[in-house]
């Protein structure tokens, strides 16, 4: 959560800066700030989204800058809380992303020392720590002393008006640094930078990069030089625009006939290396968050089904209690589409400390983890800004087609009938787009909807509620359809939308039976299916399919259900309120 963003050069940095944030929003948009030097420090700050805010563009003036768009953690969304923070003589400016755990206790010993807060941020100790050290050393002295003192995970970017350099700390939250001709750059990935160069490090945890416009040098925490190699990134900055449409939701949601050539497009060496890992493990755990975690329960029943290896699929977050108890040798898969999310990649590091081999299924190269896997299968989906997660579902679905089919030594057939839902896809949001318009209008004034499907399609009724619930803010379950009745469905009342995800498969007549319990309680049916049923209100139509590809194209109603209720409400939906895309806290 929280993106940064610093710049060296001889650009003027605000501009940089301000366009930069711009692409960092998806990370936190409660707050931003930007503060610049030209010989002193200057600060433009506010509460807001970055398109809202005020910016004083003219007192950021000068060629060095840093920046910051917010996720609150410790401190209300104020624009006292709002980053960059100063040191008390306003020389040296920090903005943060992560965690300072012994925040209290180091800001009680400044104050002791005479240092006066203006935030209530664990940030703000960073900055006077690094002011306090400056009265016995130099600005980049004084800044690697200061983390000697900080625990917990973090990532900060400082600067001083006493020098031309930016310094950037890592430690459990990420930071890239962008390699430039007589400008360099930082942030907290690489979408600021895309536009001025490909050439990017990416630092690990416990490292530090010191940047002058025409030199980066890379140290550990414990100050030893490091020689990390620039990757050439290959992303397209033309991918982070909205290319005509009006959110990157619904951008991404077209994307995803794109996406599946993309994915599909896998190393074979590395499928087949991941495939025998699976295979001769004694366990495997999936281990993900969120919608990573529903792709990856569809990717169980796949795996199963098509290479009869059970899996096991876990909550990241509550991964961390069993994690001790996996077996050396096991498996863990990490799905994540950032790779950022901190409750996969605390596990994740615990189960390689423990002899665990670590694959992981992810979209952003480079990310932690990433680095922190044997190997690694990469998504190809291109960024995914919008921060309710769509095309990425589906690249990571696609993910465990192609595992799974290589597991059953039938990858190239696998191939061959996975590149043909590409129209398939495209066929299902012709047919379901222009009935879901018109069934958001009945949804916008709803409080509840309950989503129910059998088999594989279990994990789209509750990734379709999660979907409904972030953007359009009406409470939704989802769950198996013969779960319905032993609780939930007493909730179901005259006009209580349920939407029955029906394929013509071998759960279509209990789904359906099902259907029938919610109808006689008076519940409006939306049925997603290939086939119509008088039972239904309204039907989304999909094309019919093999029965193990259906989850591709049942989920697609459910986003665009999701899109056009949150738009027929008025609602932020490319940023809806309280969440971030990258969720690098626990
Ligand atoms: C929902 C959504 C989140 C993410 C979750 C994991 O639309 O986007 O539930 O799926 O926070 O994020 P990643 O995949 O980056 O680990």
């Amino acid at each position: 959560m929280c993106g940064i963003i610093g710049y060296i050069g001889q650009r003027k940095a605000s501009i940089v800066l301000k366009k930069g944030l711009e692409s960092l929003e998806y990370r936190g948009y409660d707050s931003a700030g930007i503060a610049t030097i030209d010989k002193t420090i200057s600060v433009s700050k506010d509460v807001g989204k970055i398109a809202n805010i005020k910016w004083d563009m003219d007192k950021l003036k000068g060629n060095i800058g840093i920046a910051h768009t917010r996720w609150a953690t410790h401190g209300g969304v104020t624009k006292n809380n709002a980053h960059p923070h100063l040191s008390c003589d306003g020389n040296i400016a920090v903005v943060h992303n992560g965690i300072i755990e012994n925040f209290s206790e180091v800001k009680r010993e400044l104050e002791k020392k005479g240092h006066k807060f203006r935030s209530e941020t664990d940030t703000e100790v960073i900055p006077h720590l690094i002011e306090e050290n400056m009265k016995k050393m130099g600005f980049e002295d004084a800044a690697f002393e200061s983390i000697k003192k900080l625990k917990g995970a973090f990532a900060f970017v400082a600067v001083s008006s006493r020098e031309q350099k930016i310094m950037a700390f890592r430690k459990e939250s990420p930071l890239v640094v962008g390699l430039g001709q007589g400008e360099n750059f930082v942030a907290s990935d690489a979408y600021p930078f895309l536009e001025y160069t490909k050439r990017a490090v990416f630092l690990d945890d416990n490292e530090a990069a010191v940047l002058t416009k025409d030199r980066a040098d890379f140290y550990s925490f414990d100050r030893a030089r490091l020689k990390k190699e620039p990757k050439i990134l290959d992303w397209d900055p033309k991918n982070v625009g909205k290319n005509g449409f009006e959110h990157y939701l619904i951008k991404e949601i077209y994307e995803q006939p794109l996406v599946l050539k993309q994915t599909l497009a896998q190393d074979e060496k590395k499928l087949k290396e991941v495939a025998s890992l699976i295979q001769r493990a004694p366990r495997v755990c999936i281990v993900a968050a969120g919608t990573a975690r529903h792709a990856s329960i569809v990717g169980r029943y796949i795996i199963s089904e098509l290479a009869g290896k059970y899996c096991e699929v876990y909550m990241a977050s509550e991964f961390q209690y069993f994690v001790d108890k996996i077996e050396k040798g096991s498996v863990v898969i990490g799905v994540s589409q950032s790779g950022e999310t901190a409750d996969v990649l605390f596990p994740i590091k615990k189960a390689k400390k423990n002899g665990c081999k670590i694959v992981s299924i992810v979209n952003v190269v480079g990310s932690s983890l990433d680095r922190e896997s044997d190997v690694s299968l990469y998504l190809n989906c291109g960024p995914e800004i919008s921060v309710a997660s769509t095309k990425a579902f589906t690249a990571q679905v696609l993910m465990f087609y192609l595992i799974a089919y290589t597991m059953a030594y039938k990858l190239d057939e696998g191939k061959r009938q996975l590149g043909q839902l590409t129209t398939k896809i495209e066929e299902t949001i012709k047919s379901t787009e222009p009935e879901v318009k018109k069934l958001a209008e009945y949804m916008k004034d709803k409080n509840d909807a309950y989503f129910i499907a059998r088999g594989e399609n279990f994990a789209i009724a509750i990734e379709g509620s999660l979907k409904l619930k972030e953007i359009s803010y009406i409470h939704a379950e989802g769950m198996p359809a013969g779960e319905l009745k032993h609780g939930t469905l007493s909730l179901v009342t005259e006009g209580v939308p349920v939407i029955i995800i029906a394929p013509k498969d071998y759960t279509y007549d209990e789904t359906l039976a099902n259907a029938h319990e919610v109808k006689s309680r008076g519940g409006y049916i939306i049925g997603i299916s290939d086939e119509n049923n008088p039972i239904f209100d309204v039907w989304l139509k999909i094309p019919k399919v093999e029965p193990l590809f259906y989850p591709i194209l049942t989920n697609i109603p459910c986003q665009l259900l999701a899109y056009y209720t949150a738009k027929a409400k008025g609602n932020d939906v490319d940023k809806p309120r309280n969440l971030a895309k990258s969720v690098t806290v626990r």
